[in-house]
């Protein structure tokens, strides 16, 4: 069963329970938190373990955030995941859990001046790291039509006819300035169908052109065994199928590889959500996933 969390909480941790569970913490043991976000998962971690920590965000409102938690003297790191895991693999630090929590934190989101949402007028931004150059309002006022719709339909698994009707509505309807203004440009070109609304998929899209983030999961996914002591344990978290689909065939690669496989997995199908976190609604469209770092494999070379 999960909890009922207080109100107050910025950002309540997705899947608490679950992710305690499938990385088992105990007193000592080391955790890097690659997507540290509001501290909810690794504050929970951190009163079981006393430390020592690691945790990496890109957002600067995040770690300035985690700066003000008792988190054990935990490491700050603020930077993307995929940069932050080369540099501690390159220090040949490992872990004996790490958490990878993936998609916007609710502050985020709901910050209307941080332009993730078509539901409040601010500048189409979406940037997860403020102090990166490229904005989604550069990417919607510049890029062609053709472009706008491949990101449309890969990103935002939008279907073609709408990807197409939604690009040329953006291009006719440039420069376009406010989330606001995109999401009513979107609404009257396309319908969609039940109570999702039509400009959802778009901004899905954008955000992760934005953000680069699946290069970044791609990235990021190798280097897990090399982040991870031998018994160490991996959670993610997904909450599209895009993000999902990268994590099972990275850790189903890994199963293929026989007695070369570094990590096993633990969950053999996701963890939902939607079933265990029942009162989160962030916890929705969560699936999560866990994998252990192989130990006493006889051909074991590292
Ligand atoms: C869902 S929230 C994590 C919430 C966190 N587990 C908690 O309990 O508060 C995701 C966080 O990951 C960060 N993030 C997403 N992609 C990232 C990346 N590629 N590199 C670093 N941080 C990233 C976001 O800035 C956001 O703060």
């Amino acid at each position: 069963m999960s909890k009922e969390y207080p109100p107050q909480q910025l950002h309540i941790p997705v899947m608490l329970d679950d992710v305690l569970q499938l990385l088992e913490p105990t007193a000592g043991e080391s955790y890097l938190d690659l997507t540290a976000g509001y501290g909810g998962h690794a504050g929970a971690v951190l009163n079981i373990t006393g430390g020592p920590a690691t945790l990496v965000d890109r957002d600067e409102n995040a770690i300035e955030h985690l700066k003000g938690l008792d988190l054990k003297d935990a490491k700050l790191i603020h930077q993307d995941f995929a940069n932050a895991a080369r540099q501690l693999v390159e220090q040949r630090q490992a872990f004996d859990m790490v958490l990878v929590d993936l998609g916007v934190s609710s502050p985020q989101f709901d910050q209307a001046e941080r332009g993730f949402s078509f539901r409040s007028d601010a500048p189409i931004d979406m940037r997860m790291d403020p102090g990166q150059e490229t904005t989604a309002a550069e990417l919607v006022n510049n890029l062609s039509q053709d472009e706008l719709i491949k990101i449309i339909r890969q990103y935002g698994e939008e279907k073609p006819f709408n990807a197409r009707k939604i690009a040329k509505a953006i291009v006719d309807n440039r420069p376009i300035h406010s989330t606001s203004e995109l999401g009513d440009i979107i609404r009257q070109n396309i319908r969609s169908k039940g109570r999702i609304h039509p400009a959802t998929r778009t901004f899905q899209a954008l955000r992760i052109a934005t953000n680069d983030e699946l290069g970044q999961i791609e990235q990021m996914l190798p280097l897990l065994p090399d982040l991870l002591k031998p018994g160490g344990r991996v959670a993610i978290i997904s909450f599209h199928s895009l993000e999902d689909r990268l994590v099972k065939q990275y850790i189903k690669s890994e199963k293929e590889m026989g007695l070369e496989a570094e990590l096993e997995p633990i969950t053999k199908r996701p963890i939902e959500g939607s079933t265990t976190d029942v009162h989160n609604p962030r916890a929705r469209s969560a699936k999560l996933r866990g994998a252990v770092k192989i130990k006493n494999r006889k051909d074991y070379t590292r």
